[in-house]
């Protein structure tokens, strides 16, 4: 790797773009061998400018012609390296003051070998293209940043048979036969919204369509096409369904309308990440965008409405507001994800979202800000932009909005994002322009909420409370700190929304009368907004000590400490107001005994399933059983003991086998102790209605499914029998695969054939099917039985697996290291050296993919030494590797010591 590509980026550099491009037009020829393009760009200088020398982005380009004004420029007069193009000295072809000028430069690139899928590339037989971040600049010469906008007219030519369908952003303008190529033909498209480089698509293949018409609140009709190939179009009507959803909801929460004719959605089997919002072209993965009962699992049904809703909501928060530089990621990211996950919560049940999210808030981006890649959610600095589309960018990022939300409350926070989108739309901007409009909007000062924008590390909240029964005075002393991250020390505080309520012994609210504060209406439920590293809240007219409900809703992405005794955990999972803290209580709860059980396991001594969680059980379960109207998704959350990864993350050091061994041991002893109250939960919620995936159904299913995983524990031959009859008679991906799940996770005796079977029938039937071939090979990497290393390379052999298909890779490699933390930890350092091997062979292929799926070994600081030495050992080595792309570099520079 040469010296050059491993500058450092800083956000204290950003200077204003030296030109604007007013208008881009692109010329495509796609070949099987190559594609050429020609660029010819209208280059502006306000005010003329004082820089002459022209430096454009471009990688992996063959430069042929470039003209200037129509002039051919000879060898002599550019200069081409590894990343740019550059025209010194302009003002010789152009004379001393020139205000714009023609540029127009031809290129070749090899799309069929570009395995790294960032530019222009081929998914199975279809061209398409990934632009974002900085893949344009590997498809032609440009000033590829976003703050560079531009009009784009895109002309593709193709051979007719083989790519009927080509297409582009914005609207259809022109199609024909290609002069003297009968075979050939070419469509012209021209968008009239300016936008980055980064928002460029193309596609050019053999694709069917799902169409469909929405029409916007002031009467405009918008044409909808889904393209997929033919084998896939009885699978697009539940991302169709989620788009009129998704483009309805945005009109009425937002009033944001739809811009151009039409929109289109193409799904690639070659995807680095979910999807992409190219202006009126999203690209997605198809993962997220194909969906049948019969294939698709709930969760990933889910999944596809989201992320359809996401990629729309961009059209706004992102597309006719883009960011000024990559720094701001956030700004389209963060928000967006907050507008998404809004979306899923109205769709469904805010609750149940909220506790969804933030369990993997916790148990990955708290995982990822303790760690050496922790950053702001603005950055200061970076290597490689695509390191940066993380879970603090996007998951952290949408909770600092959460937060502006809460502080202006829901009408304010409207008039703020109005504000945002008039003042900035068809601009570049930053998260400093966003937070502005907020401020002017709404008149509440977030000067020092900012700092959640540029400090890293999740910050502690501490709090104390003390009753004084005499002066019926109820004090809760909080104190807040953020721990040191890399390059950061000495955080300032922070403002953090504090939203809490009070209960009294008789489980009801009580009215929340700060100390001096005389404008108090009896509210029971209040945001305070914590400024001080320590202050104290001081309420009075109390009775007798109340009971805090603390960070009702989780009102901010910080660890909250506070002693709480077992039976006030026990009684604000019955009291609470606050759905979302009933859920935290039982987390509490069973934390505080799984460290309990931890400590038992530790001294030797024997284990024993605590009474407070039989307890905890037996209520859930009788309410279940007794109580038709209870969210059973609630229920589902409430009887499920927090994963491993979440335990790993909040421990000091993580036992891995001891956290998996206790965590067994109780699911075990609380499957045989209530198996007759899980055998009725499960009668009771098989159903024989049609599929459907609303929110109901779903929550119907996954207690179902628990209850199984339950039964299943017990080794009895009746649980058994059951998981197999689910298992063959299912009518849908949800019920059959968590049957397999059951079984080939089963400890029951001829556990082995019952596996071998299970997988096979499975296999055989599905093969046809990549995305359960996917969900195939997850199952057998997350299998906690010991050989699942083995099996998981065996499986590195199978036909099916590509490891240039970003979604094989992560189902059978991501799943393993990612989320079978009892295989991939095993002490013997084997699942440290698969995944390094890995990574070198992926890293000359997908360098993306590559430094993303490395991450599980930059978490070494989380494990006792002996795991510490094995991990670093392996990060060394394949930094020892030299060559390695700047992704990787990146990560393996900062996470080794
Ligand atoms: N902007 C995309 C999103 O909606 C993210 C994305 C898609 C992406 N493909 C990418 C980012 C490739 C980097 C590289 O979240
Ligand atoms: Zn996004």
């Amino acid at each position: 790797m040469k010296d050059a590509s491993l500058r450092t980026t800083y956000l204290k550099d950003y200077r204003p773009p030296p030109f604007t491009i007013e208008t881009t037009d692109l010329q495509f020829d796609l070949y099987e061998d190559h594609a050429t393009v020609v660029s010819r760009l209208l280059f502006k200088c306000d005010g003329g400018s004082s820089v002459t020398d022209l430096r454009l982005h471009g990688q992996l380009l063959t430069l042929e012609k470039v003209f200037i004004n129509g002039q051919l420029l000879s060898p002599d007069q550019y200069i081409t390296d590894d990343e740019s193009l550059t025209i010194p000295a302009l003002e010789n072809l152009l004379g001393a003051s020139f205000e714009e000028f023609q540029f127009e430069c031809h290129t070749r690139i090899e799309p069929q070998n570009n395995t790294a899928l960032e530019g222009l590339y081929k998914s199975k037989k279809m061209f398409c293209t990934q632009c974002e971040a900085e893949g344009f600049r590997r498809i032609t010469y440009y000033l590829d940043r976003p703050d560079v906008m531009s009009k784009f007219t895109t002309t593709v030519s193709a051979e007719k048979a083989k790519y009927p369908v080509l297409l582009s952003n914005g609207n259809k303008q022109a199609s024909g036969e290609v002069e003297g190529a009968p075979d050939r033909h070419w469509v012209t498209w021209e968008d009239p919204f300016k936008k980055p480089s980064y928002l460029f698509a193309l596609v050019a293949g053999d694709l069917a369509s799902l169409d469909d018409t929405f029409v916007t609140s002031s009467g405009r009709e918008i044409e909808l096409r889904i393209f997929v190939e033919e084998k896939d179009i009885d699978k697009c009507d539940h991302a169709m369904l989620s788009l009129k959803k998704s483009m309805r909801w945005d009109e009425e929460v937002y009033g944001r309308e739809y811009d151009l004719d039409i929109f289109m959605i193409v799904a690639v089997d070659d995807f680095n990440m979910g999807a992409m919002e190219n202006k009126g072209l999203n690209v997605f993965n198809t993962s997220c965008v194909l969906a049948s009962p019969k294939t698709t699992t709930d969760f990933s049904f889910q999944r596809v409405e989201a992320v359809v809703a996401h990629e729309y909501f961009h059209n706004w928060s992102g597309n006719r507001v883009t960011c000024r530089d990559w720094f701001q990621l956030s700004l389209k990211e963060g928000f967006t994800v907050y507008r998404d996950s809004e979306f899923s919560a109205d769709m469904g049940s805010h609750t149940v979202k909220r506790v969804e999210d933030v369990s993997f808030l916790q148990t990955v981006q708290f995982a990822e800000d303790g760690g050496p890649m922790a950053h702001s959610v603005r950055p200061d600095s970076y290597m490689e932009i695509s390191n940066f589309y993380t879970v603090t960018i996007y998951e952290k990022g949408a909770e600092v909005v959460r937060m502006i939300a809460l502080l202006l409350g829901p009408e304010k926070f409207r008039a703020g994002s109005d504000l945002y989108f008039e003042r900035h739309d068809g601009q570049a901007v930053t998260t400093e322009d966003f937070v502005k409009a907020m401020e002017d909007a709404s008149g509440i000062d977030l000067g020092q909420f900012r700092n959640w924008y540029s400090q890293a590390g999740t910050p502690v909240v501490s709090i104390r409370s003390e009753f004084d029964a005499d002066s019926k005075r109820y004090t809760l002393h909080v104190r807040q700190s953020c721990p040191d991250t890399p390059g950061q020390s000495d955080k300032k505080p922070l403002a953090i929304p504090l939203r809490l309520g009070l209960l009294g012994s008789d489980g009801k609210d009580l009215p929340l009368k700060l100390l001096g504060d005389d404008d108090s209406i009896g509210e029971t439920d209040r945001v305070f907004s914590l400024i001080e590293e320590e202050q104290r809240l001081v309420f009075e007219g109390l009775e007798s000590e109340p009971i805090p409900s603390l960070l009702r809703g989780f009102s901010a992405p910080v660890r909250l400490q506070y002693d709480y005794s077992r039976a006030d955990l026990l009684f604000l999972m019955v009291n609470d107001s606050d759905g979302f803290n009933r859920w935290n209580a039982s987390q509490l709860l069973t934390i505080g005994l799984i460290d309990e059980l931890q400590s038992d396991l530790a001294a030797g001594r024997d284990l024993a399933l605590p009474q407070s969680l039989i307890d905890a059980y037996a209520g859930v379960l009788d309410s279940t059983l007794s109580d038709a109207s209870v969210d059973k998704a609630m229920v589902a959350q409430l009887l499920s003991l927090p994963t491993v990864g979440f335990l790993i993350e909040r421990a000091e050091v993580a036992d891995v086998e001891g956290i998996h061994l206790v965590r067994e041991f109780l699911l075990n002893g609380l499957a045989v102790m209530f198996y007759s109250s899980f055998l009725d939960v499960y009668m009771d919620n098989i159903s024989d209605a049609e599929y459907a995936a609303d929110a109901e159904s779903i929550a119907r299913r996954s207690l179902k499914n628990l209850a199984l995983s339950y039964l299943m524990r017990s080794g009895k031959d009746e649980a058994v029998k059951a998981a197999q009859k689910q298992f063959s008679q299912a009518s849908n991906m949800t019920d059959q695969l968590s049957a397999l799940r059951c079984l080939v996770n089963s400890g029951a005796p001829g556990a082995v054939e019952l596996k071998r079977d299970a997988l096979d029938s499975f296999y055989k039937q599905w093969s046809h099917e990549p995305l359960v071939v996917d969900q195939w090979f997850v199952t057998q990497a997350v299998c906690q039985l010991p050989g699942s290393l083995a099996q998981v390379k065996q499986l590195l052999e199978h036909a099916d697996f590509d490891i240039r298909n970003p979604n094989k890779v992560r189902s059978l490699i991501g799943a393993f290291c990612g989320q079978n933390h009892i295989g991939f930890h095993d002490v013997s350092g084997d699942g440290y050296e698969f995944l390094a091997d890995q990574v070198l062979i992926l890293d000359k292929l997908n360098p993306q993919i590559a430094s993303r799926l490395l991450t599980p070994l930059t978490r070494w600081r989380k494990f006792g030494a002996k795991r510490q030495g094995l991990m670093q050992a392996q990060l060394r080595r394949i930094k020892a590797q030299g060559e390695l792309s700047k992704d990787l570099y990146e990560i393996v520079e900062k996470s080794t010591i």
